[in-house]
């Protein structure tokens, strides 16, 4: 029997990984946050004084990164940096990183490793139509670009950062632009996905909508 894979696509701030994790958890399989691999090495350049638009520079240190993810936790060179990487600098950041092809290629590699034996669920943005692309789980989570605005500024304020309601909403139409623009493995929904629009839907209606959609399926 071949392994499941549930792949779920959509913009910044849509729910996916809210969703994804508690999927994973009704449905007893493994959780990939593949965003969470961008950010951490856009992290590293960060650190590193490197800038995200210089792509040689950003392929070379990613040429000499060790990412993970494991048991809902992101390594970066051995190390859990799952807090560090959901500050606004990133945001800002993590997209000039993820555009770069050879970067792409890297994580993906990882990213098929990580699904390639065990049930699992990844979010992200090509999840259904490169990473996994023969998948028959795909869905597609999208809501307007104010309300997804609204629950990351929430989510951050949670969290104790300052930041401004109108700049995060802008921050999330900013990044969904160069996901959707770039070249290599865009921001698009698979033809054979399902759309989710999950703006008027509680997380929990969304959650069960995808379990019963996987359950009615695995057995077919
Ligand atoms: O949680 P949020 O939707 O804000 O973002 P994320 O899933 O953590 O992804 C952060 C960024 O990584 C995205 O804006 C994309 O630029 C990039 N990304 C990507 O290009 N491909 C993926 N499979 C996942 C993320």
């Amino acid at each position: 029997m071949t392994n499941i894979i549930i792949a779920i696509d959509g913009p910044a701030g849509a729910g996916k990984s809210t969703i994804s994790k508690l999927v994973a958890t009704k449905l007893g399989i493994n959780y990939i946050d593949t965003g969470a691999m961008y950010r951490a090495l856009t992290l590293k350049c960060i650190e590193n004084n490197i800038d995200t638009e210089n792509e040689t520079d950003v392929v070379a240190m990613s040429n000499q990164s060790d990412i993970n993810f494991e048991n809902n936790t992101i390594y970066l060179d051995g190390k859990d940096v799952s807090a560090l990487i959901r500050s606004q600098i990133i945001n800002k950041n993590v997209s000039n990183v993820a555009k770069i092809k050879d970067v792409r290629l890297k994580m993906v590699e990882i990213q098929r490793m990580l699904g390639s034996d065990k049930d699992v669920i990844l979010d992200g943005r090509d999840v259904g139509t490169h990473i996994f692309p023969n998948t028959k789980f795909k869905f597609f989570l999208n809501a307007s670009p104010e309300e997804r605005g609204k629950r990351r500024y929430e989510e951050m304020v949670s969290k104790g950062e300052k930041v401004v309601l109108e700049d995060i909403i802008e921050d999330v139409k900013r990044r969904d632009s160069i996901d959707s623009k770039r070249e290599f493995a865009p921001l698009i929904k698979a033809d054979d996905a399902i759309e989710i629009d999950s703006t008027n839907m509680s997380i929990q209606e969304v959650v069960d909508c995808i379990v019963s959609i996987v359950n009615k399926n695995r057995q077919v």
